[in-house]
């Protein structure tokens, strides 16, 4: 059988970061990195799926269980198993991936992955699923087969992104609102840069689970189904570790607000100053930042940014920084002088734009 090609991106979050489990709201981009698959659908009922990435090919049955394919096969095993867990007829299938998403930088390598395989899957089995139902698919992929207890942010991103636009994403509704928001600052002469620390960014080892039990906690004490519901009064109510989580996630709820309409009226010294007040709430707030992401965001700034945040869940991974084109070169500089001043590994910097979601590739 002739195969075809899908591709997924993976994502940038501009600001609104560790809310889209609690119910606020968040601001992503689709990156212009993806991942492909080549696919073709098989009669036996086997998966078998190999990655330029990875010497082995991986081989499973469409029937597969949690727990029975581990590693970066898994990201595909999960989304066969949650599409069949809806109920969907998902044929065998031959894939071939490859991607330039970085692994491990914090840039949605998996959600990408999910999301090529998912629309790949809908295509190929010419089921009618929405982007967004597809988007929660590969979510419950993540969460209940590969065991990260991700909210849908990233799969959002990756299936729904719009190039030029930015994506406001409540996530208060279990079926999220995605409205694309104009992300136009390179018409002003700015450029987003990606600074990837290279610092070790391990979701499933305990950081991630551990701040989602905490913020859980103070919408207990709260009294509140959802975290994101909490007003600023509220937190006189809470002490010690959960008035620290659930005050980023009050004044991060707010500044994605401010983000939006700066964005519109392209006030773009404020959208810096809310990613910088982002990134020091996610360091003294919600403490997911690590020592490379700290020296990335000072260091740009320094160096000319209009501001700067870490993007992601933290703990290593990427920062991004909003800056003028005439000084990508300075900043860049200043970033890997003050790395290597620092003793740290060499980190690598690029510039990103909004790209398009999901889809067939010609
Ligand atoms: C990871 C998760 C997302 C989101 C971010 C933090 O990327 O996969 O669901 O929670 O962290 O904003």
């Amino acid at each position: 059988m002739t195969k075809q090609r899908w591709s997924a991106p993976g994502r940038v979050n501009l600001i609104g970061e560790h809310l889209d489990y609690q119910g606020g709201p968040v601001l992503p981009i689709a990156i212009d990195r993806r991942t492909t698959v080549e696919a073709a659908a098989r009669e036996d009922g086997r998966v078998h799926v190999r990655s330029e990435r990875s010497e082995q090919p991986v081989e499973f049955d469409v029937e597969t269980r949690p727990g029975e394919v581990t590693g970066w096969a898994a990201y595909v095993a999960g989304t066969v198993w949650a599409m069949r867990a809806a109920g969907h007829d998902v044929p065998g299938l031959d894939l071939a991936v490859s991607s330039d998403v970085p692994l491990g930088a914090g840039l949605s390598s998996s959600a990408a992955l999910e999301c090529a395989v998912a629309v790949a899957v809908r295509d190929l089995a010419g089921l009618d699923v929405d982007d967004v139902t597809l988007a929660l698919l590969a979510q419950h992929a993540e969460n209940d087969y590969v065991g990260m207890p991700c909210g849908a942010m990233d799969q959002l991103a990756s299936m729904c992104g719009r190039a030029g636009h930015a994506l406001l994403i409540d996530t208060a509704a279990a079926y999220p609102a995605v409205s694309p928001v104009a992300a136009d600052w390179t018409a002003d002469g700015l450029v987003l840069m990606v600074i990837d620390t290279k610092a070790e960014h391990e979701l499933t080892d305990g950081g991630y689970a551990e701040r989602r039990a905490e913020s859980g906690e103070a919408a207990r004490q709260l009294d509140l189904d959802q975290l994101a519901g909490a007003t600023a009064t509220d937190l006189d109510r809470l002490e010690g570790v959960t008035r620290r989580r659930a005050t980023h996630v009050v004044s991060e709820t707010a500044r994605v607000h401010a983000c939006v309409e700066a964005m519109a009226a392209r006030d773009w010294s404020r959208v810096g100053e809310l990613f910088t007040a982002s990134h020091g709430s996610l360091r003294d707030d919600y403490e997911v930042s690590c020592p490379e992401l700290d020296v990335a965001v000072d260091t740009a700034i320094a160096a000319g940014a209009l501001g700067a945040r870490m993007t992601g869940a933290g703990f290593g991974g990427s920062a991004i920084a909003l800056l003028p084109a005439d000084a990508v070169d300075a900043v860049d500089a200043a970033v890997h002088q003050a790395f290597e001043r620092e003793g740290l590994t060499a980190p690598e910097c690029f510039p990103t734009s909004p790209a398009d979601g999901a889809h067939a590739d010609p």
